[in-house]
């Protein structure tokens, strides 16, 4: 398979008056086409940062980012991004918000019933149907999430990046749309690059997990997740191997504490 993205010995410095904030360093990674990806890492490495220069909306300060082979010169328009602050527009209705990747530029050539269409299967997709009218204001932030991801899925993108997309959620709230992404997304041979600040999700999700350093962030450990698909999200976490996997990335992100502490 070839690689959709590849970050080439990524490195980024913010400059703020006279400080520095190293955020990322000698970061080189693959992500492959139809692979589910997740990313874990403390907070302030420069998760987010990775996932605003594979949307092109900043650039590196050494280093490429190559989409398909080709390094990065502005947005990514072929990547939806589901951010992690929330930027529903709150003048818009639901419906609006969702429909608004297809009036942007001419990404998608679709009549107006196609286009209808498309809006309202995936304000079902995520369960929001009978809030189409709704604005922002008036959802629970679980919902607000879901109309994110109705946003984000609707006009089909080949690679979706989401930054912890699910955080700040309950628990169940939080199964539910796991398992939602992943009956819409397992086996659609399509992108996710997903960040995320809890071991359990990765391993549920990902095919692969990437676990970075504290800032300046690095690639710290890569382990492969060979659990079978389709998958039970709300069972996995009793499946054989997933302790051991768990094990894993959590010795590599202590390992990474311990170092920072001697430092
Ligand atoms: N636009 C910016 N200008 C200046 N500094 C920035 C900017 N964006 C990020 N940083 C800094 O770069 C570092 C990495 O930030 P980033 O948001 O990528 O971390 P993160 O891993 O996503 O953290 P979290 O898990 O808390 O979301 C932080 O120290 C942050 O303050
Ligand atoms: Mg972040």
């Amino acid at each position: 398979m070839a690689p959709i993205l590849e970050y080439r010995d990524l490195s980024k410095i913010f400059f703020k008056g006279n400080q520095q904030v190293h955020a990322l360093d000698h970061v080189t990674a693959e992500v492959q086409e139809g692979e589910l990806l997740a990313i874990v890492g403390p907070s302030g490495c420069g998760k987010s940062t990775l996932l605003n220069l594979s949307a092109g909306l900043m650039e590196p300060g050494t280093g490429d980012v190559l989409y398909r082979g080709r390094p990065l010169t502005g947005v990514n328009t072929q990547v939806s991004y589901v951010t992690q602050k929330d930027n529903l527009l709150p003048w818009r209705t639901v419906e609006d918000n969702v429909a608004l990747p297809l009036q942007l530029g001419d990404r998608v050539r679709l009549s107006k019933d196609e286009r209808r269409e498309r809006v309202t299967r995936h304000i079902e997709l995520v369960g929001l149907g009978g809030f189409e009218k709704h604005y922002p204001s008036e959802l629970s932030g679980g919902m607000r999430k879901r109309a994110q991801l109705a946003r984000s899925l609707v006009y089909e993108p080949e690679v979706l990046l989401m930054d912890e997309p699910f955080g700040a959620l309950d628990a169940q709230l939080k199964l539910v749309l796991q398992a939602e992404l992943l009956r819409t997304w397992e086996g659609t041979g399509r992108t996710l690059v997903f960040v995320t600040h809890d071991l359990t999700e990765a391993i549920s999700i990902a095919d692969r997990v990437i676990v970075m350093s504290s800032r300046p962030g690095r690639i710290q450990a890569i382990e492969h997740i060979d659990l079978p698909r389709p998958r039970d999200v709300f069972g996995i976490r009793f499946a054989p191997g997933f302790g051991d996997y768990f094990e894993r990335l959590w010795s590599a992100l202590r390992e990474d504490i311990r170092h920072g502490q001697e430092v």
